[in-house]
C-alpha cells in the first residue's frame, strides 16, 4: 500500500473514532428520552434513536480526488478548497448561471433619528437587471450612531417574512433584535429571502431564476443557492457603504436560512463570520447519520431547494462525495458558529456538532486554533475555541434573543 493511502486510511479511522466518542456522549447534552419516544411515535418513518444511527465513514476532507493527502495550507487554498466547493455545487446546491446582469443600489430612506437617536435606519433597494427584466432586493439596516465608524455588521437572511424585521420598530421580534444588536455596537441588516426567490416550487419560473436561468441542468442552482446569491448582493452594497466595516460582516440565518448562510459563506469569502442556527438537513447536520430529517424527506417536501443531482442521494447517503463537515471546512479560516435547540431533534443537534467537530482539521491546517472537545457541551453552555463555536439552547426550533446574545459574545471575540 502506498504511504499516502495508508495515511488516508488512518485519517478515516481517526474521524470514525472521534465520531464514535462524540456519538456516545459523556457529560454533554443528550436528547431527552421522552422527547425521542414522543417524536418517534408521531413520525415512525423518521429515526430519532441514537442507537439506530447507521455506521458510516465520512469522506476525508483532506484527501484530494487523486487520493493524495492535503497536508499544507497552500495545497488546501490552491486546490482542495476549490475541489470541495465544486463538489457541493455539483451535488447539493447547484451552480449559479453565468448570465450577465447589472445591479444598482438606491438608498430610498435614511433616518438618522431612528431608535430614539441611537441608530440610523437605511433602506436600500438593490435592483438586478437582465435583458429588460428586473428584480428588487429590499435591504433594511440600522447602524449605531454613537460609535466610531465603520462598524461590524450582522446580515440576517430572513426566511420568516418582513413582520419580524419591522423598520418602524412598532413590531419587535427576538428573531431580529435590532435594538439589542445596535446597543452592542453592531449594525444589523436583513433582506427577505422571497425577494430573491419565492419559497415554493414554481419550476424556477419566478424570482432570480426567472431572471437569470437560460435552461436548466441537473446541477443548476436551487432556491437555497439563489438566496445565498442574494446575501452576496447585500455584501456588494456594504462594500459601498462607509459606515460598514466590509471586513467584519457576519451572515446568519435560521433553519432554511441557516442552510443558506453556510452556503453563502462557502461561496463568498467576503463574509468574515458565518452563523448557522438550527439548519439541520442540507445545512449543518451530517447526512450520513440519517437522524431526523433526511435527504429523501427534504427533497420530497422542498423540491426547489437543492439541485436535481442531490436527489441521487435519497436513501443513498454513502455515495455522496461530500458530507456537511466539508461545507463547514469551506468557511475556514474565517469564523464559524453553529447553534442547535434541544427540542429540535428534526435538525439533529448531535449531527450538527459532529459536522463542526470534523471540520476542525481544516481550520487547524490553516493555523487557526480550534480545539473544541469531541463531546457536545451541556445545555445553554456555549463552547468556543479560536474562530469556532457552538451552543445548544433549551427549547424549541426558533432563533431567540438568547441565541443572538451568544452570537454577539462570539462576534466580540472574532470580529472586534
Ligand atoms: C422544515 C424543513 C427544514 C427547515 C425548516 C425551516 O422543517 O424540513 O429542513 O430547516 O422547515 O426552515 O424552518
Amino acid at each position: 500500500m502506498k504511504i499516502s493511502k495508508i495515511i488516508a486510511a488512518m485519517s478515516v479511522s481517526i474521524i470514525l473514532t472521534a465520531t464514535m466518542i462524540c456519538a456516545q456522549g459523556g457529560n454533554g447534552w443528550k436528547a431527552s428520552p421522552e422527547l425521542v419516544e414522543k417524536l418517534s411515535k408521531s413520525r415512525p418513518d423518521i429515526n430519532y434513536f441514537e442507537e439506530k444511527v447507521p455506521q458510516y465513514i465520512l469522506p476525508d476532507v483532506l484527501t484530494g480526488s487523486s487520493g493524495k493527502p492535503v497536508t499544507s495550507a497552500t495545497r488546501w487554498k490552491k486546490y482542495r478548497r476549490q475541489e470541495v466547493l465544486e463538489l457541493f455545487r455539483e451535488n447539493v446546491y447547484g451552480r449559479v448561471p453565468s448570465t450577465q446582469y447589472s445591479k444598482e443600489f438606491k438608498v430610498i430612506n435614511e433616518d438618522e433619528n431612528a431608535m430614539n437617536g441611537n441608530a440610523t435606519l437605511k433602506q436600500v433597494d438593490i435592483t438586478i437587471r437582465s435583458e429588460g427584466r428586473s428584480l428588487v432586493i429590499h435591504l433594511t439596516m440600522f447602524v449605531p450612531n454613537k460609535v466610531q465608524k465603520p462598524v461590524p455588521a450582522f446580515l440576517l437572511i430572513d426566511n420568516r417574512g418582513p413582520a419580524n424585521t419591522d423598520p418602524t420598530r412598532k413590531v419587535r421580534s427576538e428573531f431580529w433584535p435590532a435594538e439589542e444588536v445596535v446597543a452592542r455596537g453592531y449594525a444589523i441588516a436583513v433582506f427577505y429571502n422571497a425577494d430573491v426567490d419565492p419559497d415554493n416550487f414554481d419550476d424556477f419560473k419566478n424570482g432570480i431564476h426567472g431572471l437569470l436561468d437560460r435552461g436548466r441542468q441537473a446541477d443548476s442552482w436551487g432556491t437555497i443557492a439563489a438566496w445565498a446569491w442574494g446575501a452576496s448582493r447585500c455584501m456588494d452594497y456594504f462594500e459601498t457603504d462607509k459606515d460598514i466595516d466590509r471586513k467584519k460582516v457576519a451572515v446568519l440565518g435560521h433553519s432554511r436560512g441557516g442552510k443558506t448562510a453556510l452556503w453563502a459563506g462557502a461561496e463568498d469569502q467576503r463574509f468574515a463570520l458565518v452563523i448557522s442556527n438550527e439548519s439541520g438537513c442540507g445545512g449543518a447536520a451530517l447526512a450520513r447519520r440519517k437522524y431526523g430529517e433526511t435527504i429523501s424527506v427534504i427533497n420530497k417536501s422542498f423540491p426547489h431547494w437543492f439541485c436535481t443531482n442531490y436527489r441521487k442521494y435519497n436513501n443513498n447517503e454513502p455515495e455522496m462525495p461530500v458530507d456537511m463537515h466539508m461545507l463547514m471546512a469551506l468557511i475556514a479560516p474565517r469564523a464559524l458558529y453553529v447553534a442547535s435547540a434541544a427540542d429540535d431533534l428534526w435538525a439533529d443537534p448531535r449531527g450538527s456538532y459532529l459536522s463542526l467537530y470534523n471540520s476542525l482539521q481544516v481550520f487547524r491546517l490553516l493555523k487557526i486554533k480550534s480545539s473544541l472537545p469531541p463531546e457536545m457541551p451541556p445545555l445553554n453552555k456555549p463552547v468556543t475555541s479560536g474562530k469556532t463555536g457552538y451552543h445548544i439552547r433549551d427549547g424549541v426550533h426558533n432563533m431567540l434573543l438568547k441565541d443572538w446574545n451568544w452570537f454577539m459574545d462570539f462576534a466580540d471575540m472574532v470580529l472586534k
